[in-house]
């Protein structure tokens, strides 16, 4: 048995796999964001050790013999978060998450010096800005930062005891070295940090530390436990979906919008937005291009409406309408791929006394799917081809979403068949690799496709013209924004 542990934004996910990679169960834990002002998203690592704690007690109560026989762990995380701890591990402050962008100036700063090496723009969501916002503004935790771990990696500390990260997740800090797989000593010194203050790097697919003895009793497990170097939660992803070599690609609806396809080589691109990083099997590269609010866009104004997301894409149906000329944007909380903007905010356009809840919805799925046709258009540019997308995360149960973005990107979109090949999958599959050395291609194969939703060829007009009535709004209010 193999265990993955994925550390969300929203929640844990664990999830117990067979040897034969049939899903036996899975279990969550819970978690919130703090947003204490405009811009900031914080989580306290010990709430992710308690949401822990709730997945796998879940799945003892349901599957404790499975439990019992675990053998490898995988495990995959929200990226880029600063978790900063002192000599005696303890933390030192919330863990600033991917989605805040309180570094922006910070981050523009590093960026010159930055991108070459790394590959990426600097984006105030990444590590590094993180640090120099810590140093000017809380320069007490600076002094006291004895290692700066990444979500999934805070949570090794306390599984194995050990400071280990990988490369998928590394990549995301702006202190790699993205073609050499090695931490930049220059750009570790850029920002006051050395080396000793990183986790050791390892390849996802490699040995990580092993569970420590107490908590393995805790869960009924007796024998050791491998745990693997697993993978931020998109190259986790990709790899439960067999997402791992050239030209697959696939786009995730969760709390961010992702649009990823993997490379057989390094392919930077900065200048577009895109964010090239390691995968999480040796010499593998991804690019991906990012959104910050995609199901979070439909969460809000769920929360606005007071009607749940189910309700609100139901009111919908299921066939596709033509775009209205009511338009959103989902900047709520600035956005990475195309603009690199962390100022900018999300608006309605085009209201009028028509614009029923039902048109805001339609207007807010249409919005995510241009944003991700705007990252369709970035991996373009940075020479990845796309002419398929399997799609995964909580918004792709909306059948309309699909259809919507299937019809924005033009291109089919897959659904896997049923079964859950996210991030808490690959991850498990990464321990099932670590732990018996089984070769990474033959394990993390693609899911069988239950069903493609192709483009609407009669709203495709339609929807291209929406398209440029999108493109042309960003900069239209990039002005306004402060
Ligand atoms: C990727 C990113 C997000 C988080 C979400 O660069 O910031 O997709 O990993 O968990």
């Amino acid at each position: 048995m193999y265990l993955g542990l994925d550390l969300g934004t929203s929640g844990v996910k664990a999830m117990l796999i067979d040897g034969d990679q049939t899903i036996v169960g899975s279990a969550n834990g819970s978690l919130d964001v703090s947003r204490p002002h405009s811009g900031w998203s914080e989580q306290e690592p010990a709430h992710w050790v308690r949401a822990t704690q709730e997945a796998v007690a879940g799945l003892k109560a349901k599957h404790p013999k499975e439990l019992a026989a675990v053998r490898g762990i995988g495990l995959s995380g929200q990226m880029h978060g600063a978790t900063l701890i002192d000599a005696a591990d303890k933390v030192l402050r919330p863990c600033i998450l991917w989605n805040d962008t309180r570094s922006h100036v910070e981050a523009a700063a590093l960026d010159p010096r930055f991108r070459a090496l790394t590959g990426n723009i600097v984006f105030p969501g990444f590590t590094a800005p993180k640090l120099a916002w810590v140093r000017k503004h809380e320069p007490d935790v600076f002094a006291k930062v004895a290692k700066v771990l990444l979500p999934k990696d805070y949570l090794r500390l306390w599984l194995t005891g050990e400071y280990i990260s990988e490369m998928s997740d590394s990549a995301g800090t702006s202190w790699l070295d993205t073609g050499k797989r090695a931490w930049s000593s220059d750009l570790l010194a850029a920002t006051d940090l050395s080396e000793e203050q990183m986790p050791t790097l390892v390849e996802g697919t490699a040995q990580a530390g092993k569970l420590r003895a107490e908590l393995a009793a805790q869960w009924g497990i007796s024998g050791d436990v491998v745990v693997a170097g697993g993978a931020g939660d998109n190259a986790a992803s990709a790899c439960g979906m067999g997402t791992v070599s050239d030209g697959a690609a696939f786009v995730s609806l969760g709390t961010s919008g992702v649009l990823f396809a993997a490379n057989g080589s390094y392919l930077p691109k900065p200048e577009s937005a895109v964010h090239a990083f390691c995968h999480a099997l040796p010499n593998t590269w991804h690019q991906m291009g990012v959104i910050l609010s995609a199901t979070d866009a439909l969460n809000w104004h769920s929360g606005v409406t007071g009607k749940s997301a189910a309700d609100l894409t139901g009111e919908l149906g299921e066939m596709l309408k033509a775009p209205t000329g009511v338009t959103f944007l989902p900047y709520l909380s600035g956005e990475r791929t195309p603009h690199n903007d962390a100022v900018i905010r999300g608006a309605f356009i085009g209201l009028e006394h028509e614009s029923s809840r039902a048109v805001l919805t339609q207007a807010v799925l249409e919005g995510v799917a241009f944003a991700i046709r705007d990252n369709l258009e970035a991996l373009r540019s940075a020479g990845t081809g796309i002419s398929r997308v399997t799609a995964i995360g909580g918004g792709s149960r909306s059948r309309y979403w699909l259809a919507s973005i299937a019809t924005a990107l033009g291109v089919p979109v897959d659904l896997p068949a049923d079964g859950d090949f996210g991030a808490a999958f690959g991850a498990a599959r990464l321990g099932l690799i670590a732990a018996t050395g089984a070769d990474p291609i033959a394990v993390c194969t693609p899911p069988v496709t239950s069903d493609t939703i192709e483009p609407v060829a009669s709203l495709s007009g339609a929807y291209e013209d929406a398209y440029t009535r999108y493109r042309a709004l960003y900069p239209a209010i990039k002005s306004l924004a402060h």
